[in-house]
């Protein structure tokens, strides 16, 4: 073939603009509730074992710099479930780790693949990516965002209450990663949501303003046992998240008064508990309770699985 018939060819993948996933307010409130329905119905069909091969030899690459069980596992499964096919590209297995710049990894993938789900420490390589690759870009945890985490708490809620509306979430701990994805979702989806982080460990100002954009910003203050009185559902992540190894002292001694645990859900007796997993007992959750009926962190981890489908289909289908 001539270098000229080679360069005329037509490629649908590159030349139409693509959606991305950095966080969940790059949905509309309207594809977030589709995104969750959506979800329900492919948890019914993969639990009927009804076939929904929707993304026929569709390809999905798979970038982690972390360490990662739920999202690989539930975004490579997930694919197969669709029909398609998840390429797992770890830590130091590219060129990435070796100084080809993010926007060429983004370029070359974008020829190969459908989407790209790429978990980073720094969430300007997630922008970085979207802004080279000429297909949807999914982020499966930046330090700063945990979008597809706040898809699963939100079917979750959805799951156990029937809906949003009045139901009252309570975050105990760090204003990170997951709480940052976590507020601005809830706003989105009108959930009632208070938070108490130690003092200096809030979400970021621009994360709030965020969530006020898209409903209400919620109400951060630094009292646990005030921010779970009376909570529907308590939610909490770990102290010290990948990256941040090196606080970890300093942590454990901010964060002192902060865990879930009986004495602190004394103040909301038929309070539901959520953890993204994985969690370090005896820090930020008592083995007690994550063991406990009120848990509900088995059904949140499965719920990865399926609302990442349905995020799947919504971008590439
Ligand atoms: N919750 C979550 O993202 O878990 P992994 O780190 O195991 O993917
Ligand atoms: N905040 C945690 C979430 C892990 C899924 C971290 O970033 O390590």
């Amino acid at each position: 073939m001539s270098k000229h018939a080679t360069q005329t060819m037509p490629n649908p993948t590159i030349e139409s603009p693509a959606d991305h996933l950095l966080d969940v307010d790059d949905l509309s409130d309207d594809e977030l509730a589709e995104v969750v329905s959506t979800a329900e119905e492919l948890k019914q069909a993969h639990h009927e074992g009804e076939p929904h091969a929707v993304l026929p030899n569709q390809s999905l690459a798979m970038l982690f710099e972390k360490p990662s069980t739920r999202t690989r596992v539930s975004f490579e499964t997930g694919m197969t479930q669709l029909g398609g096919h998840a390429v797992y590209l770890g830590p130091d297995t590219t060129h990435l780790d070796h100084g080809e710049p993010v926007a060429d990894t983004a370029r070359a993938l974008s020829r190969y693949v459908d989407a790209v789900m790429a978990r980073v420490f720094d969430h300007d390589a997630l922008e970085s990516m979207a802004a080279h690759a000429s297909v949807p870009v999914v982020n499966g945890l930046s330090d700063d965002a945990h979008p597809c985490q706040t898809l699963a708490d939100l079917l979750t809620i959805y799951e156990e209450f029937g809906g949003f509306e009045d139901v009252s979430v309570a975050w105990v701990g760090d204003g990170n990663n997951v709480a940052q994805s976590f507020a601005i979702g809830a706003a989105m989806a009108g959930l009632d949501l208070t938070m108490a982080t130690p003092e200096g460990y809030e979400p970021d100002e621009s994360v709030l303003a965020r969530a006020a954009e898209r409903g209400s910003a919620p109400e951060v203050g630094h009292d646990p046992e005030a921010a779970v009185e009376d909570a529907d559902v308590v939610y909490t992540d770990v102290w010290v998240s990948m990256g941040q190894e090196d606080e970890r002292e300093a942590k454990l001694g901010d964060f002192d008064g902060f865990q879930v645990n009986d004495e602190l859900l004394s103040a909301a007796p038929d309070a539901d508990v959520m953890h993204c997993l994985p969690a370090h007992r005896g820090e930020e959750i008592t083995g007690e309770v994550l063991e406990s009926d009120r848990a509900l962190v088995w059904q949140q981890a499965e719920n990865r699985m399926h609302t990442q489908k349905a995020l799947l289909t919504h971008l590439l289908g």
